[in-house]
């Protein structure tokens, strides 16, 4: 490569997952340094966002295309804007756009938002501030609509989507109970989001468990896992309850897709299932964010992060999202100096 064409570091597709995926389905490869085109911005990417719906994308099933062998794998992250041809950015402006897992990216100007972190870390934008914050409150205000009293249910409470949703149906006066997986992950959510219980779907018991948790039934349910966990949920539903359907995860590394659930207890409870596609609401993310950045100022939505260092630490952290390692948002730091 001559000095006429710099190059970058970059993640690549090595070959697509079977299963749950391992870390030498990816490899560090080069690439050249994109150039910015009229209307584009070049971005140094600071911090990589890991994100569950890569796997549903690695196995061809999201609304993006899956990539192939050699692709830099995609994705969201928070870039430095070093060029802009859009008139739009001030160079060193920090912006989320789909950085993809590279050094640089360049991409449109009207797909990259500025990250107005004012006091708090600007890797928020990513987490409880950015997409998965803005779907917790879609789910939560838009179709559970919780009332003080009644009884939540969430799964992957530990996670951000399932930990901000509790904490806002908790602000909103109800009793929220979350399903994690360990007793560890199940600590912090009740010590630290404030369910009132935690549950773990791994007990040869969780049927059984969720019914002493929530012994009248439960009025709605924040599902981001689908799968046992949501048939068992479903035995529990109190009339007219509501369901978000917000993430399959617990089939995103199979194969074939299982069979449905029983719906039948739907039915009996005269219950109501909305599926969730948060970029359908972006219009509302400005006041998500603001009313979710007034919460983590006021201390009463609190998060946890957890940041892999660099791009090659990528691979094996977003394998450890998937497994349920983490706790709260998962970011790959790409170790640039402010
Ligand atoms: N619909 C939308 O627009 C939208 C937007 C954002 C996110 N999502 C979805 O929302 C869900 C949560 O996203 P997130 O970013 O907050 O991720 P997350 O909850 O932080 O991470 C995923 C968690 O899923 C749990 N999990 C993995 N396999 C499981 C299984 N077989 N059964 C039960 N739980 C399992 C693990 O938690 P435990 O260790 O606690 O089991 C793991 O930590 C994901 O499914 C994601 O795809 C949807």
């Amino acid at each position: 490569m001559t000095a006429a064409h710099p190059t970058m570091q970059a993640i690549c597709l090595r070959r697509l997952p079977q299963g749950m995926p391992q870390v030498d389905d990816f490899e560090l490869c080069r690439r050249v340094i994109p150039v910015a085109s009229e209307g584009q911005v070049l971005v140094r990417t600071r911090w990589l966002s890991l994100d569950p719906f890569l796997r549903a994308q690695l196995g061809g099933r999201y609304a993006a295309a899956c990539p192939t062998p050699g692709d830099v794998i995609p994705g969201y992250g928070i870039g430095e804007v070093v060029a802009d041809r859009s008139g739009r950015f001030r160079p060193g402006t920090l912006v989320v756009t789909t950085t993809g897992w590279a050094e640089y990216a360049a991409v449109g100007a009207d797909q990259a938002s500025v990250v107005n972190a004012g006091p708090v870390s600007p890797t928020l934008a990513l987490g409880v501030l950015g997409m998965p914050g803005l779907a917790a409150w879609i789910g939560v205000r838009k179709i559970l609509e919780p009332k003080s009293g009644q009884t939540i249910v969430i799964s992957s409470a530990a996670g951000v989507v399932g930990s901000v949703a509790g904490q806002l149906c908790k602000a909103a006066g109800c009793h929220v109970v979350g399903i994690s997986s360990q007793a560890r992950k199940c600590e912090i959510v009740t010590r630290d989001y404030g369910f009132d219980a935690c549950i773990s779907h791994r007990s040869e018991h969780f049927a059984r468990d969720l019914h002493e948790a929530c012994p009248d039934g439960i009025d709605g349910y924040f599902d981001n896992v689908g799968g046992m966990v949501l048939e068992a949920t479903l035995g529990v539903l109190r009339q007219r309850a509501r369901v978000v359907l917000c993430g399959l995860i617990d089939q995103y590394n199979r194969a074939e897709r299982p069979p449905g659930p029983n719906l039948g207890p739907v039915i009996a409870a005269r219950a109501r299932l909305e599926g969730l596609v948060v970029h359908d609401h972006l219009a509302d993310l400005a006041q998500s964010r603001r009313e979710l950045q007034s919460m983590v100022q006021a201390g009463t939505l609190r998060y946890h992060e957890q940041v892999a260092q660099g791009l090659c630490g990528a691979p094996a952290a977003f394998i450890d999202l998937l497994r349920g390692e983490h706790v709260g948002k998962v970011l790959a730091s790409m170790g640039v100096q402010a």
